[in-house]
């Protein structure tokens, strides 16, 4: 371990977050550097401790013993102040800030729709969405986020949810609202006021939804989350609307970034995208690889239950662990050039979808939203290519994506 004066020359706070022009351009050099000198970091700034090495990310994301909900950590960390303050505020907290037993008890309830088989159903017609939204892009240039990687995650939701079709475009305009501020612990006021005006309309209509299916569940995932029932319980509409809440937010924007990372990774990088379109039986692969190479969640937490020591430093009960993900799928400790594109990677295993007990719920689902997503659009756009009016990264905090990324699809 760096002494302390080395440290303290290390990047901090608001410095290692998306919000930071340097670390939203580039975070792979920032955490580098990180996980070299100091791979238990304690960012004062922000009252956490921030892990760089894989193996440390991956034991504290699986302890079981660790809690998450805020309330649990100590007064002045950044699970206390800063997450549960956004995240964490309300009666009705989504299960990714719960501990056991409310926390099992939830995700069980709500868990059988995501499972493997069950996605998998969803396929076909994930497929037809695609499409869909290919067909309604105009014109040779176009900004791949805001016509493609963004619209199709909302709307496999809102169909999985059961939301009316002609709903659909202001069902997508209240969760991006949401979204910009849901996992923002920073947001402007604009942001702050917009998103709860979002979040407070989304809720009337999830009630109206709920109220709809009340006497006979229908054949979709409110539905599915108004029948199942764990030990003789059930879930009630508060918390029905509060996972609605989460599957929003943390599948949206996730998602997205995953569509749009991808597209990129593949445009810089001909060789790969090539093989891709000779082989698209590599897409399984290519997605996990592109999970890894460039994730869009940067970050997860924990917070011990108990004195620990991780790396040989000592954290106390309670402190607030930030793990950071994106630095833990490019450790040269366990991936060979782990900043090589490699579709064919043998070893594609990554964090980026947590691990342990809050283990990515809507990981399935993402993987077929990005599969389908990308193999349609490689069909549609036989040359696609990066356009000349570039690419913009968002400055959310925790995730990692673009807002705008512009391709040319013909060009000669
Ligand atoms: C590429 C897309 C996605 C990524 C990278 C992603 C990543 C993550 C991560 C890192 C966590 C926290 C895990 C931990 O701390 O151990 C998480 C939790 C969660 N995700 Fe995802 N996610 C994605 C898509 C989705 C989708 C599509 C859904 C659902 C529609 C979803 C639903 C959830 C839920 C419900 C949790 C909380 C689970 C719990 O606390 O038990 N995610 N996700």
């Amino acid at each position: 371990m760096p002494d302390s004066t080395d440290t303290d020359k290390l990047p901090q706070g608001i410095r290692l977050t998306a919000i930071d022009d340097a670390f939203r351009e580039n975070p792979y050099a920032v955490l580098e550097v990180l996980r070299e000198q100091a791979p238990v970091l304690e960012d004062r700034e922000l009252g956490r401790f921030v892990y760089t090495r894989h193996d440390d990310v991956k034991a504290l994301l699986h302890d079981k013993t660790f809690f998450t909900d805020p309330r649990k950590a100590n007064p002045g960390t950044f699970s206390r102040e800063i997450i549960g303050k956004t995240l964490g505020a309300g009666d009705n907290p989504s299960m990714l800030l719960m501990d056991e037993p409310e926390h099992r008890r939830l995700r069980s309830l709500v868990s059988a729709p995501f499972k493997p088989h069950a996605i998998e159903r969803w396929r076909p017609h994930i497929r037809d969405i695609v499409e869909a939204t290919l067909d309604r892009i105009e014109g040779d240039e176009f900004d791949l986020i805001g016509q493609f990687a963004g619209p199709v995650p909302t709307v496999v939701i809102a169909e999985m949810l059961g939301v009316d079709p002609d709903r659909h475009e202001q069902f997508k305009q209240w969760s991006d609202l949401m979204v910009q501020v849901g996992f923002n612990p920073f947001p402007t006021e604009e942001q702050a006021r917009d998103g709860e005006a979002a979040g407070m309309a989304l809720d009337n209509y999830f009630l109206e939804l709920i109220a709809a299916q009340a006497d006979a569940p229908g054949d979709d995932l409110l539905g599915d989350m108004l029948r199942a029932e764990v030990e003789g319980e059930k879930l009630t509409p508060p918390e029905i609307i509060a996972q609605c809440r989460l599957l929003l937010i943390a599948g949206n924007v996730t998602t997205t970034d995953l569509i749009g990372n991808g597209v990129k990774a593949l445009l810089d990088h001909p060789q790969q995208l090539q093989k891709l379109r000779k082989t698209p039986e590599l897409i399984g692969n290519a997605v996990e690889e592109m999970l890894r190479y460039d994730s869009p969640v940067t970050n997860s937490g924990r917070i011990p239950d108990r004195d620990i020591s991780v790396g040989g430093c000592p954290v106390a009960k309670g402190a607030s662990l930030s793990t950071s993900l994106a630095a833990a799928n490019r450790d040269p400790a366990v991936y060979p050039d782990p900043d090589v594109f490699d579709i064919e990677r043998k070893d594609t295993h990554h964090q980026s979808f947590g691990g342990g007990r809050h283990l990515c719920l809507g990981a399935h689902l993402a993987r077929i939203e990005a599969q389908e997503a990308i193999l349609g659009l490689l069909r549609r756009y036989p040359r696609l290519q990066h356009s000349d009016k570039g690419f913009v990264y968002h400055a959310i905090p925790s995730f990692r994506g673009m807002s705008e990324f512009w391709v040319q699809a013909n060009r000669s």
